[in-house]
Formats: structure tokens, C-alpha cells, sequence
């Protein structure tokens, strides 16, 4: 065994500000249905979209050596599109185990288009990070990107997994910010670019005003966590995974139920 293979049951590390990254962690779950878990909720510090680059940038790398140093995972998916666009090269530096990252599905969605016009739903930190152009030069030259960020889709997605009833003109209002751009009555694919959205995938194609088809990261991200992952030894039978929040436990206890699909059944404060 050399110093790199693996615990037999190290977990593989979710990280997202909230309940997000269990859109990325379910299709993660296809591929390594024995990978113990540990799924982390930065609920003390949710929403990520509304704050500023520096914000995320000193918190997010901070964080996550924390959570190494205390939970020893294999790997380590950052499954927030906010906080990998802004600061996943960061925490590469400072941590020594594979990072998997989460960022828009730009080329997917390249793609797919037949319209040659694609639509960005992100948070608003998100869609104005360069890391999009990037991504937009490098994968979808030949598209138009058109970009709307929503500060309120994340905190709806939260809310509905809580079990509460969320107001519909939210879904309404994040469509229409994207649709009625100028050239929006074109896209014909729409990135949802926040792992909170495709909770709300059924909510958002209820109000496209347009015929859309949605896309996003998650398959992608898991088939990465999976290639990296090839060969590594899992616990015979899977352990239930583990929901760590960095707020309040009582807090949690709305999510249990939702939670409980995940294989999340164990809950902790840090
Ligand atoms: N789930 C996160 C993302 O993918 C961010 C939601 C938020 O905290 O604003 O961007």
C-alpha cells in the first residue's frame, strides 16, 4: 500500500454553502454507491452569491483545511459553483488530496444549442466572475452566452427542501431575468450554474416562457469523482452518510427528511 492509496473508509467530502451540492452528490451516489460520505452545509455562511469575491476567497480554502484536518477525506468536491469560480485554485494550493470543482456547464451546453444562444442561471457572484469568459472562449465560441444571476432561486431551493411553500413568482422572476434579455426568446439551452437549481429544475421549466431544455454540471462531476476514485477500495457495506453543518444542529432538523434521501442520517455541528 503506498502513502497515497486511501482509508479503506475515507469519505469523499461534499462541500456546498448549503443543500445545493446534494444535486451533485446524488449523481455521485450513481457511480459510488459504497463511498462513505460526509456532506458539508456552510449554513452558517449561506447565501455564498450575494457576497463579494474577498469574502468567499478568505473563507472557502480556510474552511475546507479545517474540514481535511477533522474528517481525512479522500477527496474533496466542491459542489458550489460560487465558491469553485472564485476560489477553487486557492484551495488547490493549499491542500494536498484531489479537488473536484463545480463550475457552469458551458460546454455541454455548447454542445447541445441549436440556436447558437445559451442561457447562464447562476448567483449573482457566479455570472459575473471571469472565470466565465473563460469558459464562454474556451467552449462556445461560436454561442452567445447570456447571463442572469438570482439572488433569490438558492434561498427558494433551501425553503422547498425544508418542506415550506415558496412563492412562485420567484421561479417567474428568475425565468423572465434570463428570457427577456435581448436575443433571451432564442436560447434553447439553459445552464443552471448554482447546484441548488436543479432541486428546482421542475419549478424553473414551469415558468420558461420558451421551449428550454436545462443542463447542468452534475454528471459530469461525477464521472470526474469516479475516474479519480478508479480502483480505491470502499467499505464492504455502505455506511449512512454524514451531514455536517457549520450553523446551528437545531437548524438541521427541517432538512431531516429530505436529507434522509441522500443517505444522510447522521448530523453533526463543527
Ligand atoms: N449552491 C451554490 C452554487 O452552486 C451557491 C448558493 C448560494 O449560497 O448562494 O453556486
Amino acid at each position: 500500500m503506498d502513502s497515497k492509496t486511501p482509508d479503506i473508509d475515507a469519505p469523499i467530502l461534499f462541500f456546498d454553502s448549503g443543500v445545493g451540492g446534494l444535486s451533485v452528490l446524488a449523481e455521485a451516489q450513481k457511480h459510488l454507491p459504497k463511498a462513505p460520505v460526509i456532506y458539508v452545509s456552510d449554513s452558517a455562511a449561506f447565501p455564498y452569491g450575494t457576497k463579494s469575491e474577498k469574502e468567499i476567497a478568505t473563507r472557502v480554502p480556510v474552511l475546507l483545511g479545517k474540514l481535511a484536518e477533522r474528517f481525512h477525506p479522500r477527496l474533496i468536491t466542491i459542489a458550489c459553483n460560487t465558491a469553485s469560480t472564485i476560489a477553487l485554485d486557492s484551495v488547490r494550493q493549499v491542500l494536498d488530496i484531489p479537488i473536484v470543482g463545480t463550475v457552469p456547464a458551458v460546454k455541454p451546453a455548447a454542445e447541445m444549442t441549436k440556436t447558437g444562444v445559451i442561457g447562464l442561471l447562476g448567483t449573482e457572484a457566479t455570472v459575473r466572475q471571469p472565470y466565465i469568459d473563460v469558459l464562454a472562449q474556451k467552449f462556445a465560441k461560436d454561442a452567445v452566452l447570456l447571463r442572469h444571476g438570482s439572488a433569490e432561486l438558492a434561498p427558494a431551493a433551501e425553503a422547498m427542501m425544508r418542506g415550506e411553500q415558496v412563492d412562485a413568482q420567484i421561479y417567474a422572476r428568475a425565468m423572465h431575468g434570463l428570457l427577456e434579455q435581448p436575443r433571451g426568446d432564442e436560447i434553447d439551452i439553459v445552464i443552471l450554474g448554482c447546484t441548488h437549481f436543479p432541486l428546482i429544475e421542475k419549478q424553473l421549466a414551469d415558468h420558461a416562457t420558451t421551449s428550454v431544455q436545462f443542463v447542468h454540471g452534475g454528471a459530469g462531476i461525477a464521472r470526474r469523482i469516479a475516474y479519480l476514485t478508479h480502483g480505491q477500495k470502499w467499505p464492504e457495506n455502505a455506511l449512512g452518510g454524514h451531514f455536517v453543518t457549520t450553523g446551528d444542529l437545531a437548524g438541521v432538523k427541517p432538512y431531516e427528511k429530505a436529507l434522509a434521501h441522500y443517505g444522510l442520517a447522521q448530523f453533526s455541528a463543527l
